[in-house]
């Protein structure tokens, strides 16, 4: 009965005290940076992340303070936070100062775990998820638990990639059994690589040899068999013996930018980096001198991106957009900047300003257009009325043969004796003839047939011989009224120039 009393009181003042410690809890809330994942049947342990992330004291020295330290999980579809039962029938949870042990884990066991640490009147927790993870079908890891990455050197020879995180589990005296996997083909008898205890060696680092190794240790306790299984993600990246300053695909002095004040100046500077680790890449724009960063124009613009090559080899494309430059801003200095641990490199983008060619192209066609089309149009009708232009321009301003080679006539005309031609001779080929130009008609004023050569040296013998005006005689007489229509035209055209 005493006991009870005793006991009774001793878990209500526990109560008050957690209630009034719970006031002042320093409550970190879940810790998501730690998803613990572990395979199902697996022994594990679970460290408090108070330790390592959130306080600066280790367990030994909380504890030696007076300070206890509590675990707490909610299940998988629960709400009640419950401390963990360290007394379950098959006895596989327990725990060893500042860490929580699994023998083994299973699946039930997963959801958020709460370790706190309290006395009467302080108190500090974290809570952390943890996933319990069934194998894959027909697979030696879960697809879900991603590997540890390892980069190894391309080359180097006699490389060792060590099963990670199976200390504590078994005593120095146990020797386990490991076996390795590439994944998750055994590698017995594989070319250059070669187990060695829970080391495995890599004679020579080779590209081809990346992939993910998986180790399985198995070993007896308390004569159950344990498996643990761990999975190393081999990366191959560029040995550092081989590794260069920043090297420039672009800007370089072949590549001329040349644009019209106005346009968009888009320069993308392209730099390759070979891998080396913890080495930051940097790659930066100056315009004369000054660092884009520190320029606050907003008409200037600067983008990046990367590409991850093989052996981690990256390359950086830094792009600086001026808007619509002026004259001006293309004629200052734009140079790209890139550094590494290997050095600093620079390459300076040529900038052209392009001429503009002159506007007025449109007009000099159209120009040129018209002139060929008037030549044309002239030549066409030289061709058709080059005889009434020829005597147009002996009316008007030609030497006046008529006159100085003193021939008395100048033109021989010879026609059909009927009335209409007679009329026609006399009156409109004359009147325009002898009026308008100042020829002298010789008309044969016979009724015989023209033609014979005896005309041109008989009554009219002084006329001219010029073979333009004798081709006056082969005038269509069918036509007069169109010949005289483009003598007049002519003459009007001419006038008009
Ligand atoms: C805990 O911290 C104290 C002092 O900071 C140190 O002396 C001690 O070795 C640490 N204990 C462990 C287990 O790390
Ligand atoms: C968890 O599962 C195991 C069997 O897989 C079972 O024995 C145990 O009782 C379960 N525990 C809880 C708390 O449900
Ligand atoms: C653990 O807590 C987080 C955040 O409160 C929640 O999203 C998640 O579902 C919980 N996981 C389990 C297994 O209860
Ligand atoms: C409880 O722990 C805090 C922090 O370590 C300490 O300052 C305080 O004195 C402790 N209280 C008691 C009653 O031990
Ligand atoms: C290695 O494991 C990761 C994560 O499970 C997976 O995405 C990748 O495909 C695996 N690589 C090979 C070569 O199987
Ligand atoms: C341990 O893993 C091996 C495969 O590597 C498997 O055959 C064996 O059943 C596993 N043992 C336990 C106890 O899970
Ligand atoms: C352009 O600027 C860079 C860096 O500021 C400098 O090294 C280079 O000499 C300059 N070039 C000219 C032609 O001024």
């Amino acid at each position: 009965m005493k006991m009870v009393s005793v006991l009774l009181v001793s878990l209500w003042l526990s109560m008050v005290t957690l209630g009034r410690g719970s006031e002042r809890c320093d409550d970190w809330g879940v810790d998501t940076m730690k998803q613990i994942q572990i395979y199902d049947g697996e022994p594990a342990k679970i460290k408090c992340p108070l330790f390592e992330t959130f306080l600066k004291y280790n367990y030994s020295t909380a504890h030696s303070a007076g300070l206890t330290l509590i675990w707490y999980r909610i299940a998988q579809d629960r709400d009640l936070e419950e401390p963990i039962n360290y007394r379950l029938p098959d006895n596989h949870i327990s725990k060893d100062k500042d860490t929580l042990w699994f023998w083994p884990a299973l699946l039930n066991d997963t959801g958020n775990y709460t370790c706190m640490l309290r006395n009467t009147t302080y108190c500090s927790k974290v809570a952390f998820p943890l996933e319990v993870v069934p194998k894959d079908q027909h697979s030696c890891v879960s697809h879900s638990i991603k590997p540890t990455e390892e980069m190894f050197y391309l080359e180097h020879a006699n490389q060792k990639i060590t099963c990670p995180d199976i200390d504590g589990f078994y005593p120095a005296s146990v020797t386990p059994t490991v076996k390795w996997y590439l994944n998750c083909n055994s590698v017995d008898g594989f070319y250059e690589r070669y187990p060695q205890g829970p080391r495995l060696v890599i004679g020579i680092v080779r590209s081809a040899y990346k992939g993910n190794y998986t180790c399985i240790v198995t070993f007896k306790d308390h004569g159950r068999t344990y498996n643990l299984t761990r999975t190393v993600k081999m990366k191959v990246v560029g040995s550092p013996n081989k590794a260069l300053p920043p090297q420039f695909t672009s800007p370089n002095e072949k590549v001329v930018y040349e644009l019209e004040a106005g346009e968009d100046l888009i320069l993308p500077c392209e730099v390759f980096f070979t891998f080396l680790k913890d080495s930051r890449t940097e790659v930066w724009w100056t315009i004369d001198g000054r660092n884009t960063d520190d320029i606050t124009d907003p008409k200037i613009k600067v983008t990046q991106s990367e590409i991850t090559r093989d052996f981690e080899d990256k390359t950086v494309i830094r792009t600086l957009t001026v808007a619509k430059a002026t004259a001006e801003e293309l004629k200052r200095n734009y140079t790209c900047h890139a550094r590494n641990a290997k050095g600093e490199e620079r390459s300076q983008a040529v900038v052209r300003v392009k001429v503009v060619a002159p506007k007025y192209t449109v007009e000099l066609a159209c120009g040129l257009g018209a002139t060929i089309l008037l030549v044309v149009v002239l030549i066409v009708i030289y061709h058709v009325y080059w005889l009434e232009m020829v005597l147009f321009y002996r009316a008007h301003f030609g030497t006046d043969e008529t006159i100085l080679d003193g021939k008395e006539y100048d033109v021989y005309v010879s026609y059909a004796r009927n009335a209409e031609e007679e009329e026609f001779v006399l009156l409109t080929l004359r009147g325009v003839l002898e009026n308008e130009f100042g020829y002298k008609l010789c008309i044969f004023d016979r009724d015989s047939l023209p033609g014979g050569s005896e005309y041109l040296t008989g009554g009219c013998a002084p006329c001219t011989s010029s073979l333009l005006f004798s081709e006056v005689l082969n005038i269509d007489c069918n036509e007069p009224i169109q010949i005289l229509f483009w003598f007049f035209s002519l003459s009007l055209l001419m006038n008009f120039f």
